[in-house]
């Protein structure tokens, strides 16, 4: 091959690797922007799947319940409550995009997208009115900033479990803790809406 030929060659090469490697920091770089671009409130930590099954009975999931999880991870309660509880619908919110993509593949994988809905949005301003059964794992405060809501907005008798997170003065009808593990679980049901508390959703 002639010498200007292997030159142009070798001038390509480089030229290509610097574009590979321009490429890859800017793929990480997206990364971690839409990764800081997500504020959650509370961060991903999975309820094991023991507890899942606990968290469900404790709230008497049967038939014809419509089951909503705030802040769904990858989906395990909403699927565990359709396939092995008999609920009728569940529904999952995450402000976190790439846990309802995981959501939407382990319905898949269940056998029960037809039964399950997941979306990307903020549980502060998730519509949840229709739930009967609404399940939580997220931090004091956050349980706290959302006890009005869940007062306000959830139907009398609507059960409410949470995982290892009370609900301050608001007492729970009942608290269990799973063993091996010492996980605590909490249940609420929603009162009947009489007085102030009806529009303010302060603690009946
Ligand atoms: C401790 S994990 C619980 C996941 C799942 N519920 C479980 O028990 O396996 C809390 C979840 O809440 C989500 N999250 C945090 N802040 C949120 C917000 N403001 N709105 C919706 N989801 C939120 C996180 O992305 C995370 O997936």
């Amino acid at each position: 091959m002639k010498g200007g030929m292997m030159k142009r060659i070798a001038t390509f090469n480089r030229l290509h690797l610097v574009g590979v490697v321009v490429c890859a920091a800017l793929t990480v770089a997206c990364a971690f922007a839409q990764e800081r671009e997500v504020k959650k409130d509370v961060p991903y930590v999975p309820t094991p799947q023991t507890v899942v099954d606990e968290m469900l009975k404790l709230a008497n999931v049967s038939k014809g319940d419509v089951v909503y999880d705030l802040g769904c991870g990858d989906g395990r309660l909403v699927i565990t409550a359709v396939k092995n509880y008999g609920a009728r619908r569940g529904v999952g919110v995450d402000i976190d995009p790439q846990r309802i993509t995981e959501s939407n593949e382990n319905a898949k994988v269940a056998g029960v997208t037809d039964r399950v809905r997941f979306a990307v949005q903020n549980l502060f301003e998730t519509d949840f009115k229709e739930a009967t059964v609404v399940t939580l794992y997220l931090l004091p405060d956050v349980n706290l900033k959302l006890r009005p809501k869940l007062l306000r907005e959830l139907k009398p008798g609507t059960r409410i479990v949470s995982h290892a997170f009370d609900m301050g003065d608001w007492q729970p009808e009942k608290t269990v803790t799973v063993e091996p593990g010492g996980q605590r679980l909490f249940l609420w049901t929603v009162p009947a809406k009489t007085g102030s508390a009806a529009t303010t959703g302060n603690v009946p």
